[in-house]
């Protein structure tokens, strides 16, 4: 039988705040299946919503938040930052407060740190006449960042972080005189892109670390891979659990994303991982002999990945 428990295991951020452990991830979803979700969710035990202006479901999740009945400080709550509103982060979380129905989020992300026309012909990906992305070339990530300092000072949110950066990057805002620490960076994170180095950088400037796609995203090869399977049938339990069990070994936040209550629910029984296991799938990657990233879209002229970590 296996030994599974409640996924209940929190961190704390570098404001002093608690986030929980284990979040449901909310992308690629109807308003209807997000609404039902995160409701399901809540019931189930999750205190923890991950959301973003570009998912398009800030309203369904903010009437399930209100439905649960659930006080509001017990749920944390995150959005972010679309790239079209670098140049403007204050009229952007204002509307996705209004959409969420909520005086303030306990994280604001910063969700790619490439900056787009603001003014384009898309609301969400504007492009430009031969087809790729219309990008504001002068913008660095840093600025819209120091852009979003007030926004704690404000009360829209109780911190504030950064999304899809590698350890470059991190090194550009560290070196800037910050008012506000960042408290997260979100990434992708799994046994196919473990991001050892990012992981013990971010560590070490006190970010907590979010996995995201931690299942591998929709149709997953993880979720078939027969070395991992063996992992979990020691255990006694199934591939999931111990992506989403690990993602915790390793002192990260972890993003399941499900609609689907029985996976809702399973998704919020782990294992505690003995070491071995754990370190086995820190290296996995490297010993499979590369690595695999499931989210990498096209910025061109902007490369932002330009290694695994
Ligand atoms: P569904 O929403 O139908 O449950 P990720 O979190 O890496 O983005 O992965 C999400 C994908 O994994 C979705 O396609 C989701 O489908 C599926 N999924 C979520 N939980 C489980 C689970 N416990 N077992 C198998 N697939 C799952």
């Amino acid at each position: 039988m296996a030994n599974t428990h409640k996924a209940t295991n929190t961190y704390q951020l570098i404001t002093g705040a608690t986030i929980p452990a284990l979040a449901l991830g909310t992308w690629q979803a109807t308003d209807e299946e997000v609404y039902n979700s995160v409701l399901h969710a809540l019931k189930t035990g999750y205190r923890h919503i991950d959301t973003a202006t570009a998912y398009g479901n800030e309203v369904p999740i903010g009437r399930a938040i209100k439905d649960s009945g659930i006080a509001r400080e017990e749920i944390f709550v995150t959005t972010k930052l679309w790239s079209t509103d670098h140049n403007d982060p204050e009229k952007a979380i204002k509307t996705s407060l209004n959409k969420l129905k909520l005086d303030y989020v306990d994280l604001y992300l910063i969700h790619w740190p490439v900056a787009m026309n603001p003014n384009g012909n898309h609301p969400i990906v504007p492009t430009k006449p031969d087809g790729s992305r219309d990008i504001v070339g002068n913008w660095p990530f840093t600025k819209t960042y120091q852009l979003l300092e007030p926004l704690v000072e404000k009360g829209y949110t109780k911190a504030i972080g950064v999304c899809n950066t590698t350890v470059a990057k991190l090194e550009e805002l560290f070196k800037l005189d910050l008012k506000i620490k960042p408290a997260v960076l979100q990434v992708e994170l799994h046994p196919y892109l473990p991001q050892n180095k990012l992981l013990h950088y971010a560590k070490s400037h006190n970010l907590v670390v979010e996995s995201y796609s931690p299942l591998g995203s929709a149709n997953s090869p993880l979720l078939k891979d027969a070395d991992i399977q063996a992992v979990a049938d020691k255990y006694g339990v199934s591939i999931a659990t111990i992506l989403i069990s690990w993602a915790i070994w390793r002192g990260t936040v972890v993003l399941a994303k499900s609609v689907n209550p029985s996976r809702i629910d399973a998704n919020y029984q782990i294992v505690d991982l003995q070491d071995k296991d754990g370190e086995f799938l820190n290296g996995f990657a490297e010993k499979k002999g590369g690595y695999q990233r499931f989210v990498d879209p096209n910025w061109d002229p902007v490369v932002i990945f330009d290694s695994s970590d």
